[in-house]
């Protein structure tokens, strides 16, 4: 079989979604690749600053590396800005829905605020508020969500600094992707209509 018989889904027999779940599959395996390939691309994305986005990213996963952080936490710096270029209203959403089948569900929900929460170091320049991040004052994650802003984000556009190439991430970006888990059906028996099992 090359492809399925059906054109409506309705009219799918097993068999046609069994061959359908292993061209699936290997698809999957595919996606650090993808991810990689993605990353590349941030080396020509926002202009203006003294470095490219990816290596933005690198700065930042090499200053987590070297302090000692989880293979989740590093991987989840070095995505955090992914979204720019498709999601550039939403940058923060996108990078966190990739990375939510790898990591905690803490360090979705810091990567999907990240955005609100570096406001705090330019906001007021340009007529916003920079504290909107207040919003989260009483939420548990709150300080872990400064954190990672303050320690691995804001910091990380150092022209100076020696960051680790992307070839040096790639291995733990495949030891981290290589564990999803669950999938869209599974998060939506574990965490309902609303997604989430956190409140704000
Ligand atoms: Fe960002
Ligand atoms: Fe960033």
């Amino acid at each position: 079989m090359q492809t399925v018989n059906f054109t409506r889904m309705e009219d799918g027999t097993r068999e046609d979604y069994e061959f359908l779940d292993r061209m699936e599959d290997e698809y999957k395996s595919g996606l650090p690749e993808r991810i990689i390939n993605a990353l590349r691309k941030l080396e020509h994305s926002l202009a203006g600053y003294r470095i490219s986005r990816l290596e933005h990213c690198l700065q930042g996963a090499t200053r987590a590396h070297r302090a000692g952080e989880s293979d989740e936490m590093i991987v989840a710096i070095l995505l955090h800005d992914i979204g720019d270029e498709l999601a550039t209203y939403s940058h923060s959403e996108m990078a966190a829905a990739i990375l939510r089948p790898f990591v905690s569900e803490k360090l979705y929900w810091i990567v999907k605020h990240h955005g609100v929460f570096q406001m705090y170091y330019y906001a007021h320049h340009c007529g916003g508020d920079r504290n909107c991040r207040e919003i989260y004052r009483d939420h548990v994650w709150y300080q872990d969500a400064i954190d990672f802003c303050h320690n691995y984000d804001q910091n990380c556009f150092d022209p100076d600094y020696d960051s680790e190439s992307l070839e040096f991430f790639v291995p733990i970006l495949r030891r981290v992707m290589s564990q999803p888990s669950f999938d869209d059906a599974e998060q939506l028996a574990r965490y309902g209509a609303s997604g989430s099992n956190v409140s704000a």
